[in-house]
């Protein structure tokens, strides 16, 4: 089944494997890099049925990092070659579009970061404003832009973020849209946003791209959205027609590890952190890391019970996501009912992963789930522990550590 040609919206993928948005950090001053390339392209010739690149935000005050893309015409030469370079291995090209809401910083946007209500925001940290009606109104279309400008790229599908605590879940969410206006209050009003931005997504996707969505089926706190909300919002996006959805859950400013199970390995993130301009959050990482990054247990397929509820509550097609690290992982999740399946972490380590599994229907990829490759992504480039030399030994350490957690030796 995993290497059976799929049909999404207008486009075939060769196979249902499809590397996951898991944020590079690799565009270095916000424009692709070779490294960025050299990356996607593994991936494309590592059998891959489409690789997504990460968190490309639709305007500048969408940034959050200085290494990501944002929608600027100066990209479209190098994106179109990274396109290019994708297609030569005969994988389709998917980019992430988002904007982060809140979880920026004025250093790295360039302007008082925005959200869908005024607010601090501890994580990044950062206080922020709430969007304008008029800001709002220029996002949705700045949203529309950039799919006309992808597709000028070479991208074949567009996935839109409306998950993890970014802007469009920001406006989903009771805990972070406090808005007194139309955007705001009932669940119908927290959708307004979304819904005006895949309206306009997909009047520009036209005929020829695939539109996918990637969403909660929970924020994974009390205040968040739960699962019977999710639904709801998940019944509205197939009522406006994307192509697939990527079912996910957390929040990055209150349940990170929801995303993706494990731990933040803390001292590798306060390691590779610029040690002068947040002096005083690597002191509180040491002391107070874990109660602010709190640990989720991790293990394998760990969405599929609750994804299963929203594969009985949709007919559109599904893609599921989460702790998929074998070909029996891949299998289980599509003989549940779902088309295609994302692949992060297994992808990080491995960016041949997809044709081992093809070579060998028993494969079990070697990532063991540290986590290394998170916590040094909000810095540098996104690597697995094992790819890096002269690793500080108390690094190296402390990945074991998380990983025998997870994958204990003696088992
Ligand atoms: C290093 C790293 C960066 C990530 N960045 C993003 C991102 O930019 N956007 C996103 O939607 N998810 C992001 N994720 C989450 C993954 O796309 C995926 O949903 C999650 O890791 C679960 O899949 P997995 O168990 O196969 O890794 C990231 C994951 C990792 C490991």
């Amino acid at each position: 089944m995993l290497f059976t040609p799929y049909q999404l919206g207008p486009i075939t993928l060769r196979n249902r494997a499809i590397r996951s948005a898991a944020f590079e950090n690799m565009a270095y001053g916000n424009a692709p890099s070779q490294d960025l390339y050299n990356y996607h392209t593994a991936v494309a010739k590592g059998g891959a049925g489409m690789t997504t690149v990460a968190y490309c935000s639709v305007n500048r005050s969408g940034v959050s990092f200085d290494g990501q893309l944002y929608i600027h015409e100066e990209i479209k030469p190098a994106l179109k070659h990274l396109t290019d370079g994708i297609h030569e291995h005969g994988a389709k090209a998917s980019i992430q579009l988002g904007h982060c809401g809140n979880m920026t910083h004025f250093y790295t946007c360039k302007c008082m970061p925005v959200g869908a209500s005024s607010g601090f925001n501890l994580y990044s940290p950062t206080i922020h404003r709430a969007l304008t009606k008029e800001e709002i109104k220029q996002t949705v279309k700045d949203f529309g832009y950039a799919v006309d400008f992808c597709r000028e790229c070479g991208f074949d599908c567009i996935e839109i973020h409306a998950g993890h605590g970014y802007l469009i879940s920001q406006f989903l969410s009771p805990y972070t849209n406090r808005r007194k206006d139309e955007y705001g209050g009932s669940l119908e009003n927290r959708m307004r946003f979304m819904r005006e931005v895949l309206t306009e997504v997909m009047e520009h996707a036209g005929d020829d791209m695939a539109i996918v969505v990637k969403t909660n089926m929970y924020d994974g706190f009390k205040s968040g959205l739960q699962i019977d909300d999710c639904i709801t919002i998940a019944k509205e996006i197939e009522k406006i027609g994307v192509h697939a959805l990527v079912l996910t859950a957390g929040f990055v400013s209150k349940a990170p590890f929801t995303v993706m199970g494990g731990a933040m390995p803390i001292k590798t993130l306060a390691h590779y952190m610029n040690p002068w301009s947040f002096w005083w959050l690597r002191l509180a990482l040491r002391f107070v890391g874990h109660l602010m990054i709190p640990t989720v247990p991790f293990k394998e397929l760990f969405f599929l019970e609750s994804a299963k509820k929203f594969r009985k509550e949709l007919k559109m097609p599904l893609i599921y996501v989460g702790g998929i690290m074998s070909r029996e992982n891949a299998e289980t999740a599509l003989a549940a009912g779902f088309d295609c399946i994302q692949i992060g972490h297994a992808l990080v380590k491995d960016p041949d992963f997809v044709n081992k599994m093809q070579q060998d229907e028993h494969y079990h990829s070697t990532c063991k789930r540290s986590n290394y490759c998170v916590a040094r992504m909000y810095t540098l480039d996104m690597k697995c522990h094992e790819c890096v030399e002269n690793l500080p030994k108390y690094l190296e350490k402390e990945a074991l550590k998380y990983e025998e957690m997870w994958y204990p030796k003696n088992k």
